[in-house]
């Protein structure tokens, strides 16, 4: 067995304010062929006793200068983790000049080279990578910069507004930015780059005139009128809804094809994942356009939250993601159809963040320690701490928490903050006391609620509220948290029955805020002629509160609500909790025809609703998730799983085979909704082998809309076998020249049940659209091969070990990624001792090696949780 090592951990209760204020960053950062030289001269003032540490990490230090004096070797010391200053007095200004090599950076942080271009990536810790600087999001300062280059990168571009640009001799020519607004170096970018731009105009709700610009590849130009589209959407919403204006003449995106994550929100100049740009319904599917959507919302709306006040140490990393997202959730339901958009959310956090909270790397939204920041860009921080923001949201009010909004920027305008600063604003504003609500801050695990109808009492309808939070690896208090919980009453008939909570006026759906860990809710009828025993409850409507929740619903009650319930994701969820039962029960060898034939008669109605849209019953028609089902079950085995609910499925799929023939006549492929219905059926089809759906799905393979072809692919790819392999191969060679389309090519093969072997995963690799370091081509086959179920946990742990071989040469060039990736590995939590034991012989193996720290952090998270 490997060595366990321990790590070393930076803790959120070590945080020390920096000694030194920066009052202003000149940089001149000079890009030569085999190297940039950088000088970062910087404006200090003392605020406390002590030293100034610039972080550097990788540069080569030419020289420094302490108010214009070569610095005596006495002042300062240069060790690994970059230059002390021992000897600064009241106020000094400092000029380091260093080298750093863009050329052989593949870590794509710090300045890297991506394709023929220059990019950065800062956030969090990359600005140290480029020059010895104090890399802290507490250290804000004005930036001006100048970029000196050859003409063959024909823009030179940073944050803020283009103060001026000159020629140089020998073909060179230079540029130089002023931001007005103090930031953190986290926020700094640089591109030098030869792009074609996309301009469009915007004037803010206040008259003032800014330039958008998309820079893209020569000849991609139309591929961005959708990003851009969506950008003018996301500036005009921020100030509708919150009041929020861009605040300078100029706004940029890039795009480029290496990057580790989504997009950069940096000042003035965010830098996006090519990925998250470029799309039109030809190269994109409908989810890819919304989700472009989403992301060009989300780095816009840090223009507010996150860079006008940002965070005072990277422990509070959800004050400024967890909010966003939640401000990128709303925009998102606001342009599309809110219900529909809130059910996918929901089951994101439950596919990705409830399984992390219950694996080794488990922690709370603001995390008490880390060994590398670059982990915690996690699920938990970003999605359930949205949730969180939406509780508070939920319990304000949109006016309270809006008030709270105003409040925080009103006070914390140009500063960096914490996330306990936000809460004071909102409890503030609100005369509201949220001392308990800030355990939603330092717990981790997914709380459980359960729910237990009480004896009838005459007009009341009582239910019993029991609520547990677990323990897990992050060993954070298990105090009580107040929970925020939705419900309504629904009569025999599925009609909606009025009720009152707390002496509230009566109403369909009703508030209740669980405070205790056991607690009775009265909910008094507006009929006292109804019975309480005839009405079925529709619990944690709209999924009110991140957490689990276990009730004493029955069969034919849930029934009831998949065909009644107007809240559709608890609609949605009534039939999930029948499917669950059903393939579990599937999985013991038994056979619930029952159940199977009234969820078959369910869905039936669902599909022939008049009323509902057919992304809504798309939605509805999709069994549980992979995740779901193996938390439903202890020690669960996945291919088990898997298969006995592709057997559920083809069972229903052939009950249910007249509606889903006759219904895949009527789909509106014109529309995004329509697709997604017509995708859906088309898998239930497959699945249920219905008599002319393989030969449907070849045709609709070759279609010309994106969603249409992979939703076809997808469904193929779950039979394997001739009309796939003809399929794909056909849609390879299509797309062979576009980089973008062929990382969909190998996830569609990465990630079939049949045809994504090991075999399949290394042959991909050797293709010529592969290329090793670029992050989307490594997640579109390894990301993807670590979520098909069949093959990554085949028996035996082939499958681990071979993502384990990959992921120790990856950490080699790409430490983020191999970290990022490794996480698959650490889920083992719901499986049996035989299965833990094959994942845990692949961690070892890693761990046995030289690994980064990110990559070890992961790795010795896991076998340290290792049981027994
Ligand atoms: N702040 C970015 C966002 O969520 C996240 C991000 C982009 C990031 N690139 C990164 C985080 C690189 C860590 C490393 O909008
Ligand atoms: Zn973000």
């Amino acid at each position: 067995m490997a060595a366990e090592t321990a790590l070393t951990l930076i803790r959120r209760s070590e945080y020390q304010p920096p000694c030194f204020a920066l009052d202003s960053t000149h940089l001149d950062i000079v890009i030569f062929p085999e190297h940039a030289r950088v000088t970062a001269t910087l404006s200090v003032r003392r605020l406390a006793e002590g030293p100034l540490l610039l972080n550097g990490e990788g540069v080569e230090l030419v020289h420094l200068k302490i108010d214009g004096q070569p610095a005596d070797p006495q002042d300062f010391q240069h060790g690994s983790d970059g230059l002390l200053l021992t000897n600064l007095g009241a106020a000094a200004k400092i000029e380091v000049v260093s080298l750093c090599d863009p050329w052989n950076n593949k870590a794509l942080e710090g300045l890297y080279a991506s394709g023929p271009m220059l990019c950065t990536q800062c956030e969090p810790e990359g600005f140290r990578r480029i020059a010895f600087f104090p890399d802290r999001p507490d250290m804000m300062s004005v930036f001006r910069t100048r970029i000196e280059a050859d003409k063959s990168f024909i823009q030179l571009l940073s944050n803020g507004n283009l103060l001026e640009t000159g020629d140089l001799p020998e073909n060179r020519h230079y540029a130089i930015w002023e931001d007005p607004h103090p930031k953190p170096s986290y926020l700094f970018a640089l591109v030098a780059c030869d792009l074609a731009a996309v301009r469009a105009d915007f004037v803010t709700a206040s008259g003032r005139p800014v330039q958008l610009v998309i820079y893209v590849e020569h000849g991609n130009e139309h591929l961005a009128d959708h990003a851009m589209a969506s950008l003018v959407k996301s500036m005009r919403w921020d100030e509708q809804v919150y009041g929020l204006e861009y605040d300078l003449d100029l706004f940029q995106i890039v795009a480029v094809s290496h990057f580790n994550m989504g997009a950069m929100e940096n000042k003035g100049l965010n830098i996006f994942n090519s990925k998250f740009v470029l799309a039109d319904a030809a190269t994109a599917t409908d989810a890819d356009l919304d989700r472009v959507e989403s992301i060009i919302a989300h780095e816009y709306f840090h223009n507010w939250t996150g860079n006008r006040v940002t965070c005072r140490d990277w422990f509070q990393l959800t004050l400024k993601e967890g909010l966003t997202v939640f401000r990128d959730q709303c925009f998102s339901a606001d342009m599309h159809d809110a219900d529909v958009k809130r059910a996918e959310d929901v089951a994101l956090l439950r596919a990705v963040q409830f399984p992390e909270d219950a694996s080794p790397t488990a922690h709370p939204i603001r995390p008490e320690s880390y060994a590398e920041i670059n982990n915690f860009y996690t699920a938990t921080v970003y999605e359930k701490g949205a949730e969180i923001i939406r509780m508070l949201h939920t319990l304000l009010g949109a006016g309270g928490f809006r008030a709270g909004m105003d409040l925080y920027f009103a006070r914390h305008d140009g500063a960096a903050v914490t996330c306990d600063d936000f809460l004071a604003a909102m409890a503030d504003a609100n005369q509201a006391d949220l001392s308990a609500f800030q355990r939603w801050y330092a717990q981790a695990g997914t709380p459980h609620l359960n729910l237990t109808r009480q004896p009838a009492k005459n007009g009341i309808f009582s239910v019993q509220a029991d609520i547990t939070i677990p323990q897990t690896h992050a060993k954070t208090p298990r105090e009580p948290v107040p929970v925020p919980l939705r419900l309504a009453l629904f009569d025999r008939l599925g009609q909606p029955v009025a009720a009152s909570f707390d002496g509230g006026s009566p109403a369909y759906e009703m508030l209740v805020l669980l405070t205790e860990p056991s607690q009775q809710i009265e909910l008094k009828l507006a009929d006292p002629a109804v019975r309480a025993t005839d009405l079925v409850p529709s619990y944690l409507r709209g999924f009110s509160a991140p957490l689990q929740l276990s009730d004493d619903l029955d069969r034919q009650d849930r029934v009831l609500l998949l065909a009644a319930d107007t809240d559709l994701f608890s609609r949605q969820e009534a039939g999930q909790k029948l499917a669950i039962e059903a393939i579990l029960a599937r999985l013991d060898g038994q056979l619930e025809s029952a159940l199977e034939s009234g969820l078959a008669e369910a869905l039936i109605a669902v599909l022939q609703d008049a009323q509902l849209s057919d992304d809504s019953k798309a939605l509805i028609a999709t069994l549980p998730g992979q995740s779901v089902l193996e938390a439903a079950r202890h020690p669960a085995d996945p291919p088990a799983i898997f298969t006995a609910r592709r057997a559920l499925m083809a069972a229903l799929a052939q009950q249910m085979a007249e509606t889903i023939t006759a219904a895949l006549r009527r789909c509106d492929t014109s529309q995004p909704a329509g697709r997604a219905l017509q995708n859906r059926l088309l898998g239930w089809a497959l699945a249920g082998q219905l008599p002319g759906a393989e030969e449907q799905a070849e045709q609709q393979a070759a279609n010309l809309n994106m969603t249409l072809a992979q939703g076809a692919l997808q469904a193929l790819g779950q039979l394997g076998g001739a009309s796939f392999e003809r399929a794909i191969t056909a849609f390879g060679q299509r797309w062979q020249e576009n980089g973008l389309v062929m990382e969909k090519y190998f996830a569609l093969l990465a990630g079939s049940p049949v045809a994504g072997t090991i075999e399949c995963c290394r042959q991909l690799m050797q293709h010529p659209a592969f290329d090793r370091d670029n992050p989307n081509k490594l997640r579109s086959v390894l990301g993807v091969f670590s979520g098909n179920i069949m093959q990554f946990h085949q028996p035996g742990g082939a499958g681990y070990q071979f993502l384990a071989e990959q992921l120790a040469d990856i950490d080699q060039r790409n430490p983020q990624l191999a970290a990022r990736m490794a996480t698959q590995l650490t889920r083992f939590a719901p499986y049996g001792k035989a299965r833990q034991a094959d994942m845990l012989t692949a961690l070892d193996g890693l761990a046995a090696g030289q690994l980064s720290p990110d990559l070890n952090e992961v790795v010795q998270k896991a076998v340290q949780a290792r049981s027994g």
